[in-house]
């Protein structure tokens, strides 16, 4: 099925499933321990091995040597690979540095060996026992050091161009009666999913079996076939349940790769986990980034010259974390200037993570947009109300749906934003400077093609197949809803199979594209089931409806059972987008923080959190708001604790486990609350939903960072937000 624009379709109008607040459908299996994750699988292997990896103890350099003869010797070792007994292997299309390196290392903890054991203990022994040699030369670890290395890359994520240029900047900055030009930083962040990254790998007459944890099957599947050098048709990848991923399980990883070759090696099933301690340096992270960001205004609070610059690096000059994108999307300006830049560093390779561009960018964006208004002697609010626009401020032409207005004239009503103190520190309780803090959201809704197979039993059953994956999101929830929906069957009477390669490929989970993508694709196999089950039971279509477990034409009702009588009825269909209008397609919030900051120790509790969400349809309010209060969690985790500190000097991240690498618990956390507007966007699909997970993080962390400067009048532009760096400019106890 083609989508081409909005299309009349009654048929999801009801909602008597999709948009209720269904409890997850498989929540029962996951609380009760049944679920099986990539690694909990070992039981259905025959035979199985376990793999440890060995990684590169420098940044960058040379492999010299490497001396296997003490590991082998170990009774109960199967085999070690190695680049040069695994033979040649290519490059995957979304990996940066190779998965297995040697001799050139390209940064520390790149895997350099696999020891097979028949046991996780043995092979961890005998991984400590390979020597390697190193010849190491200096790495660049360093962004501030090394921004005049700086270049414009030729691509940003997500296919935006790098710069963006309207009007004379310079010169409307330079004449511009009030004006703010500040530097902030946000450092290196990992993904800290809680299931790390896993593997079991088998071969057999038809390829490779892969178990894998992953968000992206199909990606994974056609890039272990790249770099193997076979027919993806001989790579099967199964990865029915992944325990997150926060961009970190998009693209092949060691795990997968050396489970592979493992298993090649030694003939038998290979299980390889990453253990924490190494997935900080061996897989990706959020890379440090480094922000300029100019305003000028008019005293009126009009904007008149906007300039948003990042920096950030990367492996061999890979990929960019493109700060400078979400501001062409949020205010008018008639002169403005975005700059993406990026250095080549030695550090280990960067990825996607959480929103990615839109996380890092309105970190800074959206507390210079906080400092502009109080020069300006403005409400927050006011000042973005006046400065929002409702065409793209680059392109200047409309957005599909955008309702930031809206979204920050509920939330500040619901928030009693107008107990707000224009001075800061004037709110004291107890121990306590209370202070408020908003800011904008807005992440982008990325259309993909996504396919599903739709299976009619003889008992009136339907089982909905697809390579979507569910990430903790609830992916199977709402597809199962999507489908009952469609067929008129209850929730129950659907079963929902996911994360098989052998199924119709999908979108995927990543960029906040899997619920919207996904759930149109099984729309669209349910329209193509709808057709057959017509033909077979001999209604016309114009008249029929699809309710009770049974298709109604004008004078008849037929039980679906009957339709599948003869034998299974399976069709599969997809969606797939023409050439929609010229409309930009976003998701907006507007984000409120209470934060108390201790008038002694400096450290910071965010006591009350709202986010409002112009997000499209709603397809489950429950798990929507799963995700967006679970994503402000992760904007809690930016603003005050997590990060990634490099070693500059020997180029890798010191902290590499939850002791040094902190990131919020539920004692964290006190209050939050999220609000859809809920209205559908009808150039989203014909299901009109839009993506809505990662757009609750986006604007916390500069939410927050703007609480504290109104608690304490402190003004903190380096992330995150810790008390050593608050204290020192807290206000005298009194
Ligand atoms: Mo997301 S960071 O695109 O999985």
């Amino acid at each position: 099925m083609r989508f081409d624009g909005p299309q009349e379709d009654d048929t999801l109008s009801a909602g008597r499933v999709l948009g209720q607040p269904a409890d997850r459908v498989d929540g029962t299996a996951k609380l009760t321990g049944q679920v099986r994750y990539a690694a909990d699988r070992a039981g259905q292997a025959q035979n199985l091995a376990e793999g440890v990896i060995v990684g590169a103890a420098i940044a960058k350099g040379r492999l010299v040597s490497i001396d296997l003869s003490a590991a082998q010797a170990m009774p109960g070792v199967l085999g070690v690979v190695t680049a040069d007994s695994a033979g040649p292997l290519a490059k995957g299309q979304f990996n940066n540095a190779r998965l297995l390196a040697g001799p050139e290392i390209e940064h520390y903890h790149q895997a350099v060996a696999l020891v097979i054991a028949d046991s996780p203990e043995t092979a961890r022994a005998a991984a400590n026992l390979v020597k390697c040699v190193y010849d190491a030369a200096p790495p660049v670890a360093d962004l501030a050091a090394s921004l005049d290395r700086a270049v414009a890359p030729a691509s940003v994520p997500g296919g935006g161009a790098t710069d963006s240029d309207l009007g004379d900047f310079d010169t409307a900055f330079a004449r511009g009666p009030i004006r703010l030009d500040e530097t902030y930083s946000t450092p290196g962040q990992s993904p800290a999913m809680m299931e790390p990254h896993a593997s079991i790998a088998t071969w057999g007459e038809d390829g490779l079996d892969l178990w894998t944890s992953t968000q992206m099957v199909a990606w994974v599947r056609n890039d272990m076939a790249r770099i193997l050098g076979l027919e993806p048709a001989r790579v099967r990848v199964s990865s029915p349940f992944t325990g997150g991923g926060f961009g970190a399980k998009t693209s092949v990883r060691a795990d997968a790769l050396l489970a592979a070759l493992g298993a090649r090696l030694v003939g038998r099933p290979v299980r390889v986990v990453l253990p924490r301690a190494l997935l900080f340096n061996n897989t990706q992270h959020r890379a440090a980034t480094i922000q300029r960001v100019r305003i000028a205004a008019d005293p009126d609070g009009t904007i008149l010259a906007l300039g948003h610059e990042a920096w950030s690096g990367d492996t061999n000059g890979a990929r960019m974390e493109a700060a400078a994108l979400p501001v062409r999307l949020l205010y008018s300006a008639p002169h403005r200037i975005s700059r993406n830049r990026l250095v080549t560093h030695d550090l280990p390779e960067c990825g996607p993570m959480r929103a990615p561009g839109e996380t890092t960018g309105l970190m800074a964006l959206e507390i210079a947009m906080d400092e502009m208004a109080e020069q300006l002697s403005m409400d927050p609010v006011q000042f973005r109300l006046r400065n929002d626009s409702q065409l793209h401020p680059v392109t200047g032409r409309p957005f599909s749906a955008r309702q930031l207005a809206r979204c920050f004239e509920i939330g500040a009503e619901r928030f009693g934003w107008s107990a707000r103190s224009a001075t800061p520190g004037q709110r004291r309780e107890g121990d306590q400077l209370i202070g408020l803090g908003t800011a904008a959201g807005v992440r982008g809704n990325t259309l993909m093609p996504s396919k599903a197979r739709v299976r009619l039993h003889e008992d009136g059953r339907l089982t909905v197949e697809t390579d979507m994956t569910d990430i903790g999101t609830g992916s199977y929830t709402i597809i199962a809803q999507t489908a009952a929906e469609m067929m008129g069957l209850d929730l129950d009477q659907v079963t929902v199979r996911l994360g098989e390669s052998d199924f119709p490929v999908s979108c995927g989970s990543a960029g906040q594209f899997g619920a919207g993508n996904s759930t149109a694709g099984v729309y669209a196999a349910c329209k193509a089931l709808q057709a057959a089950i017509l033909q077979r039971v001999g209604i016309n279509s114009k008249e029929a409806r699809f309710e009770n477990g049974q298709v109604l034409g004008t004078a008849i009702s037929v039980p679906l059972a009957r339709a599948a009588a003869g034998g299974e009825l399976v069709v599969e269909d997809g969606m797939e987008y023409g050439q929609l209008s010229e409309l930009h397609q976003c998701t907006f919030a507007a984000q409120f923080v209470e934060v108390g900051v201790d008038v002694v120790t400096a450290e910071v509790r965010v006591r009350r959190m709202l986010a409002v969400c112009d997000a499209g349809r709603i397809l489950n309010p429950k798990t929507a708001r799963s995700q967006v209060i679970g994503s402000m969690v992760m904007g809690v985790g930016a603003a005050l604790m997590e990060e990634l500190v490099p070693d500059t000097n020997r180029g890798f991240f010191l902290n590499h486990d939850f002791a040094g690498y902190e990131i919020p618990v539920c004692a964290d956390i006190f209050q939050q609350d999220a609000i859809f507007l809920n209205e559908p966007d009808e150039m989203a699909s014909p299901i009109r939903a839009k993506g809505v997970g990662e757009l609750g993080l986006c604007g916390v962390p500069a939410a927050i960072s703007n609480a504290i400067y109104n608690a304490t009048g402190v003004r903190l532009r380096d992330y995150p937000m810790t008390p050593d760096k608050l204290l020192a400019a807290m206000p005298p106890l009194p």
